[in-house]
């Protein structure tokens, strides 16, 4: 076998050791696959070999199928042969787990005929979250090895398991902290002259009751989901049907997933999302700057937060206030929120204290001297963010990064002040900070390349997932959201109700609709934003100047009850729109939920061609990863930019002439890239190849 081979193969002790070598994830493509049988077929042939193990190179035991082949002809062996033909061997086969071992992975280690785990192996069928269902046999060897109903939970939610819990449930026979593949070996050697222990001949099943109470659970949990769905089917039949018409009934469904629009938009999404973490156009060999320690200036809803992600990813990291009094309740804030987590069992008493622990609350900018990191979050003023800057300029150490949080302000204006614009670029966090993935890294003017690798590194060692944007009014989220925010206005006028706009946007896949999406954001802060820049909404100002601040006072564009959280739609509501509507001369019709969806969603998509267009952002993908990581879009659509090219931008640039032609608003006229790939009938996708660093 050639040294290159994804497979590489050596025999000690009558062992044979496969070890799987494709770097990054050690993915079973086509190669490996190939290689894998021969190397099988090898050690069943070689007198020598007594029996085998199966294990990897690299931190990652295998991340499962090349989800890059999927969509394309099928190239033998298919991974469900490959695992067949491995299972039937004679020789015992014991799969060495160093690390995560995901869908076709994890499906490949029930082939065998044992599985050892080191400590920090992580074992899953995330498949649901492609739209898919385990396509390798997942679905009939997993519920006979650990029991249907724990089987399903895995499969239907498709988190994985760590290696202390997948010994728990069975699915490994031992975890070993030592030498992995030496106690893999030994553990095959015992095997010798033992019947192999196969998993589809186990009858680990369990109660028929209970696997089908655990899937009502998930279907209720989760009603509209197709893959959820086939999954439930295919482990029913591991009760009903012989092993290979299970796998068989699995085979079908998977090929029909697979062709699903809903698994290629959950597919995009999985490579937008690790695409946006390439930074476009940066000079090769750019290398991050260290960093050990951080720094939050502001310790208000944003600063606490933004602390918070530090300190739960061991980071220590400043909190400084200007006084001991907003320090102390922004710890104590801090420390609540740690308590909620204990509350839902989702944190202990000790990992609080620790995380409080990397901590420091101090008073005053000095404080931020030691770190290499500063993310400043103080009142949006420019004035006074201008000043913080310039100070940081002084203090800060050489060679720090600079970062704002500003929502709207002009990063390059504050990077000016700071003396240093090299350093200083925008770090935007989305609220609640510590929950919210989406983290938009604004590069400014002339933001140096390492800093900007600094952020980007930071922010996904914090656990974000970020997205390099460039600088305008709004970056690249809010910008988008002000343009569905002014058609929004223009529905209510023209017929529609607060309950009508959301109920059409959560059908179309949102959790939430914009109306009851200001009111949790509060609607005092879209009425500051307005008055900053003199522009008005005529819907949303009345309830704000009626006193309607959203669920923060119980009323919005909903009531909400004494600390509620369920919007009720309000009479006086509907009276007040039917005032304004009245009031600019409208007489009101009843808009369909179809128009509502395509009013509101198409001129975010021409504020996103806009977006390409001036290089804000460098991908459409990009925009996609914003709104899927930042607004809540759904993921089985893809996001604004791939929707647009599902629906058709022919289609999506008509529809905006005609609603600019009814508005008289030109805005709405289609961007020059949205007209220009319309007209070649392309799609936003055929951008992405061409933007790639
Ligand atoms: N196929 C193809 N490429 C993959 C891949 C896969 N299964 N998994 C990861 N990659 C690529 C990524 O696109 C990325 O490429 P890039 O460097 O060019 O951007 C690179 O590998 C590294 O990926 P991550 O940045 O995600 O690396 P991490 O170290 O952070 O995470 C991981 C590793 C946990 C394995 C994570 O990549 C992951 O979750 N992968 C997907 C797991 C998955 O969903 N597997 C199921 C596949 S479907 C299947 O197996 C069907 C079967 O049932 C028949
Ligand atoms: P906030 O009002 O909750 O907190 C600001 C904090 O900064 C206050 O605790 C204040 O005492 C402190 N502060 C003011 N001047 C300071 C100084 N010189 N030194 C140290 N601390 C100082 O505000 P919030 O909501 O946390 O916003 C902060 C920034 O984050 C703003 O720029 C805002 O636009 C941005 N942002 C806010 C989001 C939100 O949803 N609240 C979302 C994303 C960004």
């Amino acid at each position: 076998m050639p040294a290159d081979a994804p497979v590489h193969y050596a025999v000690a002790n009558g062992v044979a050791v496969l070890r799987i070598v494709n770097p990054p994830v050690n993915a079973l493509g086509a190669a490996v696959r190939t290689a894998l049988a021969e190397a099988l077929r090898r050690a069943e042939a070689e007198a020598a070999v007594t029996a085998i193990v199966i294990a990897a190179e690299g931190r990652t035991f295998s991340g499962g199928a090349d989800i890059t082949e999927f969509g394309k002809p099928p190239v033998a062996p298919l991974l469900p042969e490959v695992i067949e033909g491995m299972d039937g061997l004679r020789k015992p086969v014991v799969a060495a787990i160093n690390g995560a071992a995901l869908g076709g992975g994890l499906e490949l280690a029930l082939g065998c005929h044992a599985r050892i785990a080191a400590p920090a192996a992580r074992l899953g069928l995330p498949e649901v979250k492609l739209g898919l269902l385990p396509g390798a046999g997942g679905t009939q060897r997993l519920p006979r090895l650990i029991g249907a109903a724990p089987a399903l939970k895995i499969m239907a939610e498709g988190n994985p398991v760590g290696a202390a819990e997948a010994l728990a449930l069975g699915l490994v026979d031992a975890v070993e902290s030592g030498d992995l593949v030496a106690a893999a070996s030994a553990h095959a050697k015992s095997l010798v002259g033992k019947a192999p222990r196969r998993t589809r001949d186990l009858t680990n099943l369990g109660p028929r009751e209970a696997f089908e109470a655990a899937a009502a659970a998930q279907t209720k949990r989760d009603p509209d989901n197709p893959s959820v769905a086939a999954i439930i089917l295919a482990v029913r039949a591991a009760f009903d049907m012989p092993f290979a018409e299970g796998l068989a009934l699995e085979r079908g469904e998977f090929v029909k997933l697979v062709q699903n629009d809903r698994s290629k938009a959950l597919r995009y999404a999985f490579f937008a999302e690790r695409e946006a973490a390439h930074i476009a156009g940066l000079p090769a060999g750019t290398a991050a700057r260290p960093v050990a320690r951080a720094a939050v200036i502001g310790g208000g809803t944003m600063g606490g937060g933004i602390a918070m992600c530090f300190a739960n990813a061991g980071i220590p990291v400043t909190l400084i206030e200007t006084d001991a009094a907003a320090l102390e309740r922004g710890l104590a804030r801090v420390n609540d929120t740690y308590g909620f987590s204990i509350k839902r069992g989702s944190l202990t008493e000790a990992a609080r204290a620790q995380r409080m622990a990397l901590i420091t609350g101090k008073v005053g900018l000095a404080a931020a001297a030691d770190a290499d990191i500063v993310i400043e979050a103080v009142f949006e003023e420019m004035d006074l963010k201008k000043q913080v800057f310039a100070e940081l300029g002084k203090i800060a150490k050489p060679g720090a990064v600079l970062a704002t949080n500003t929502s709207y302000l002009d990063v390059d204006a504050i990077a000016a002040a700071s003396g240093r614009p090299a350093d200083v670029l925008g770090m935007h966090f989305f609220s609640p900070a510590n929950v919210m993935r989406l983290l938009e890294v604004v590069r400014g003017a002339k933001t140096a390349p390492d800093a900007l690798a600094t952020a980007v590194q930071v922010g996904v060692k914090i656990a974000k997932v970020p997205v390099v944007v460039g600088v305008c009014y709004g970056f690249c989220g809010n910008r988008m959201l002000a343009a569905r925010g002014v058609e929004a206005e223009r529905l209510l006028i023209e017929g529609a109700l607060p309950q009508d706009l959301d109920q059409a946007i959560m059908d179309f896949g949102f959790r939430m609709g914009p109306c009851a999406m200001n009111d949790l954001a509060g609607l005092d802060v879209g009425w500051r934003i307005r008055r900053a820049i003199g522009k008005r909404a005529p819907v949303a100002d009345a309830l704000h100047d009626a006193g309607r601040m959203g669920q923060k006072n119980g009323r919005g564009y909903y009531n909400y009850g004494e600390g509620g959280r369920t919007p009720q739609p309000d009479p006086e509501v509907t009276a007040l729109i039917e005032r304004i509507a009245r009031e600019h001369g409208v007489t009101r019709r009843k808009i369909a939920p179809e128009e509502i969806v395509e009013r509101l969603i198409y001129p975010m998509i021409n504020e996103g061609a806009r977006i390409l267009e001036e290089g804000v952002a460098a991908r459409p993908g990009d925009i996609d990863v914003v709104w899927l990581y930042g607004y809540g879009w759904p993921a089985w659509r893809g996001g604004p930019m791939f929707h647009a090219d599902q629906v058709g931008l022919g289609r999506v640039a008509a529809r905006l002439e005609a609603f600019a032609d009814k508005s008289a608003d030109e805005t709405l006229r289609p961007a020059k890239l949205l007209r220009q790939l319309a007209d070649q009938k392309r799609g936003f996708a055929s951008l992405a190849g061409e933007r790639r660093k």
